[in-house]
């Protein structure tokens, strides 16, 4: 997959992740907007890492900019975009990856933990795919991908913060695809397995030789092809992809007169039955269904 003369815009692409989705875009040709604020993995202080990695693309005889601004910034997001524009004239790609952690127990946690981490995964995708989005509007053409956690779709003991925010990206990514679609732009997510910084401390030597962020670079080249699918969530590490999807079981349909809890519980096993699962494309797809479904409705 060759990105010759495409732009891609990567947030938090300093480090970790991020680092290793800009060498491997500007490997395959991309030119490459790498933003990172430079923060430690609580989201705390800035350093020149955005510019470390724009020398590694150089020196690879890549073209490259940094751009060092927050992506809690909407302003500073869009003053980046603006840039990138007068640079290179388009943006093929943005890759919303910039993250932090702030972890303790529900019980812990401060209020102000949950608008932080809220405010760089959540609002930080929010603010950069803003900015993006007229550009790729007015070119009838879009990638962008998106940075869920296995915490966010099946929980974590002391990231009900980070949880929660890694799921918000979900349902932002599904409401734009359908926004998206008739302007060529597809939004996926990916779901990372690597170690970095931010999950050294929860692995071993052995471990982190085998899950590297380079594993996971080629599964978001992938969603940022031209072939691309779109509103998936691709798990990605250590060689195996996977995607996770949200279903719904086929469920019981009582008559309105026995909808009521004490039938529920009794048909419990069935309703909760994962044979015959399905996924639905929009909220209208899946509303007439349910409705169709529901003899009093249907
Ligand atoms: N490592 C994993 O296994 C794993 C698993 C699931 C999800 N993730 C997600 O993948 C993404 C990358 O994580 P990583 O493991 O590479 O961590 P990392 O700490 O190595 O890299 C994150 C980068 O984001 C930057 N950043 C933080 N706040 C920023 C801000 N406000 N504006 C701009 N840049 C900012 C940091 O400076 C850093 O360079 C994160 O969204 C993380 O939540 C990682």
């Amino acid at each position: 997959m060759d990105f010759t003369d495409k732009v891609a815009i990567v947030t938090g692409g300093g480090r970790g992740l991020g680092r290793q989705y800009s060498l491997e875009l500007a490997r395959r040709g991309a030119k490459l907007v790498v933003n990172d604020l430079g923060a430690s993995v609580d989201g705390q202080g800035a350093s020149d890492a955005a510019r470390e990695v724009v020398a590694e693309i150089e020196a690879m005889g890549g073209t490259a900019i940094a751009n060092g601004a927050s992506v809690t910034d909407a302003n500073a997001m869009a003053a980046m975009v603006e840039d990138v524009l007068d640079r290179f004239g388009r943006i093929d790609l943005l890759v919303a990856n910039a993250g932090i952690l702030r972890d303790k127990s529900f019980s812990k946690m401060p209020l102000d933990d949950y608008r932080t981490v809220i405010d760089v995964h959540l609002m930080g995708t929010v603010n950069a795919i803003k900015a993006v989005w007229p550009v790729m509007t007015q070119q009838q053409r879009g990638r962008i991908i998106v940075t869920t956690s296995t915490a966010g779709l099946f929980g974590n003991f002391g990231q009900t913060n980070y949880g929660a925010a890694k799921t918000a990206v979900i349902g932002l990514m599904n409401s734009l695809n359908i926004e998206g679609q008739k302007a060529g732009i597809k939004v996926n997510c990916i779901s990372p397995f690597a170690v970095t910084r931010m999950s050294e401390s929860l692995t071993s030597p052995e471990i982190a030789a085998v899950m590297k962020p380079e594993h996971v670079a080629q599964g978001v080249v992938w969603l940022a092809s031209d072939e691309a699918p779109a509103g998936v969530i691709l798990n990605a590490g250590s060689g195996r992809f996977s995607t996770t999807r949200i279903v719904e079981s086929p469920g019981v349909a009582f008559p309105l007169d026995a909808a009521r809890a004490e039938n529920v519980a009794e048909a419990w096993a069935r309703i909760s039955d994962p044979a015959g699962e399905r996924a639905f494309g929009s909220a209208l797809e899946h509303s007439a269904d349910f409705l169709q479904r529901a003899p009093a409705a249907g």
